[in-house]
């Protein structure tokens, strides 16, 4: 997907601190150098940053994850949009590998804030004009903003790799919730294997979850767990335990955010885990390395849908 490709004039893609690695890796696959920004802090720890180069009707896209310290990021990437919006920049998509608040959809309990659509609020009056995001934990916060959102998937890039495991003719795509049936469901078409789904409740707000059943045959499979992110791994260890009484063998995970905080590396270090296999929309820093984890890069996609949304081609057509 990086080959060689003529760029219009006026491409420019900018990244703020949180993935600088992911950013430097879709400009490469571009072949156009990241833009250059100066960020610093004023004695008062407010953010001071400008931006190094013309943009001046140009179309810019603007690289920020939600990668701790997440709110940080969020203030800096909004920062950095209201700079391009007054240097003139014509159109500026905010590219969001891992959208902040992803999980605060909805409001679930009394006297909460919806924060995923606060967020889009805010990126709205920064400045953003359309939006490139990747496995939204539920694709409805498109509806959140009155302006385009693509929204990517990883499964040409999860299904690349597991497509070649030896064993995949004997695998079951498994959703570790009936939530994410749909998301899994992505996977086993594209795989060509059956689908299983776990029955999870979550309680409360506290990361715990109640893990019951199995639905459909893993007995004697190999099982591929797919699901948008890994978290604490609470959810996984639910799936994991069901999987393994209801009779599965190798049990392999694919997820595109590897959030991987609290005991998730530890948990999944322990648990009957041939393989998990998440992207890189979050950096993975070295306290989250293990043998176990492997990362794929997400940089072509992302790469190639910057440069559709820029000549005006169709995005779609890449997932087909
Ligand atoms: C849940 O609805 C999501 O799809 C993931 O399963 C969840 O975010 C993972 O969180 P944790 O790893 O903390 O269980």
């Amino acid at each position: 997907m990086c080959g060689r490709w003529i760029l219009r004039d006026r491409l420019k893609v900018f990244s703020g601190s949180s993935n600088p690695e992911l950013a430097e890796e879709i400009c490469a696959c571009l072949e156009i150098p990241l833009g250059k920004v100066h960020v610093s802090r004023f004695a008062n720890d407010n953010i001071f940053l400008q931006i190094q180069e013309s943009v001046r009707e140009c179309d810019v896209f603007v690289i920020q994850t939600a990668s701790p310290p997440v709110s940080e990021n969020i203030v800096e990437l909004l920062i950095l949009i209201d700079a391009l919006r007054s240097a003139s920049a014509s159109r500026i998509t905010a590219v969001l590998p891992y959208y902040p608040y992803v999980r605060s959809d909805k409001k679930d309990q009394p006297r909460i804030s919806i924060t995923a659509k606060l967020m889009a609020q805010l990126l709205r009056a920064a400045g953003a004009s359309r939006v490139l995001t990747i496995t939204l934990h539920s694709p409805q916060i498109q509806g959140f903003f009155d302006v385009p959102v693509d929204h990517l998937q990883s499964t040409p890039v999860l299904c690349d790799y597991f497509s070649r495991l030896p064993c995949i003719r004997e695998c079951v795509a498994v959703a570790p919730d009936a939530g994410s049936a749909k998301r899994a469901g992505m996977f086993a078409q594209r795989l060509d294997i059956p689908l299983a789904f776990v029955d999870k409740r979550r309680i409360g707000n506290c990361d715990e979850t109640l893990t019951r059943a199995v639905v459909g045959d893993v007995t004697d499979k190999h099982v591929i767990i797919f699901d948008d992110e890994i978290s604490t791994a609470g959810s996984l260890m639910g799936a994991v335990k069901v999987l393994q009484e209801a009779g599965a063998r190798d049990i392999y995970v694919g997820c595109t955010h590897g959030v991987l905080c609290g005991p998730a590396i530890e948990r999944i270090a322990k648990a009957p885990i041939r393989e998990v296999v998440v992207t890189n929309t979050l950096p993975l820093t070295p306290e989250k390395h293990h043998p176990k984890v492997r990362v794929l890069s997400v940089a072509p996609l992302f790469a190639e849908a910057i440069r559709r949304t820029h000549t005006g081609h169709s995005i779609d057509s890449l997932f087909h």
